[in-house]
């Protein structure tokens, strides 16, 4: 079954434990926790403490807490975010020019290892490392923001990446975030993907947060 991630970018920070667990108890798997820094993207978001302040829900319910960093050499933050409860954290291949080594890092830290990458950046930058990863993630907006539309052309790269998976019998999770709503997520799963992040159409709009997990799980089939 897909896997979804809520990202806690969209949720309401003054109401975050209610919004988290809602969802959780909706059925999310995951929780998607996006780090911003103001360089390597334009937007700022949070740190570790955020991480830390969902680590009581994580315990009591089991859920994975997915960290993004979209932040330059993040190497210097991996050790933070593992203590803070991390289970997953994806680097950018854009920011990390030994990106084995930070590979590794995550991994001897005792977190899983994801890599992921830009909407312009080709699947190529990402050939010799994985093996080595637990999870890749396809980038289908710009990263920065939330609430911006999918780039189509994701859907092919979704596909092409599944392929390259397959072809080294790889298990790692194959993500996708950036746009995805109950009206695409079919498209992204039948590419390949086995995660699906998502903010505004979980935390967004006028419907429950639970309405919302259920009809995104009901069109990811
Ligand atoms: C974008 C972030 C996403 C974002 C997704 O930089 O990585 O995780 O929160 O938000 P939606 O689902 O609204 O596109
Ligand atoms: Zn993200």
């Amino acid at each position: 079954m897909v896997k979804l991630a809520p990202s806690i970018l969209a949720a309401n920070f003054a109401r975050l434990e209610d919004h988290a667990s809602e969802a959780v108890s909706a059925g999310a798997e995951w929780l998607h926790i996006d780090v911003m820094d103001g360089h390597f993207v334009p937007n700022i978001s949070i740190g570790p403490l955020i991480v830390d302040a969902l680590r009581p829900l994580k315990e009591e319910t089991g859920i994975l807490l997915d960290v993004h960093l979209m932040i330059e050499k993040p190497e210097r933050y991996i050790a933070d975010f593992v203590k803070a409860g991390a289970d997953i954290i994806t680097v950018h291949v854009e920011t990390c020019p030994h990106l084995h080594r930070t590979i590794s890092l995550i991994k001897e830290l005792g977190a899983k290892a994801g890599v992921t990458l830009n909407p312009s950046t080709s699947l190529d930058a990402l050939e010799e490392v994985l093996a080595d990863a637990d999870l890749v993630l396809i980038m289908s907006v710009n990263p920065g923001f939330g609430g911006q539309k999918y780039i189509p052309a994701s859907t092919a790269k979704i596909h092409r990446l599944r392929q390259m998976l397959d072809a080294i019998a790889s298990k790692a999770f194959l993500e996708v975030d950036g746009g995805v709503y109950a009206g695409n997520a079919a498209e992204i799963v039948h590419a390949g993907a086995d995660v699906l992040v998502a903010g505004s159409a979980i935390f967004g709009g006028t419907k429950s947060v639970a309405e919302n997990v259920s009809a995104l799980r009901a069109a990811s089939g």
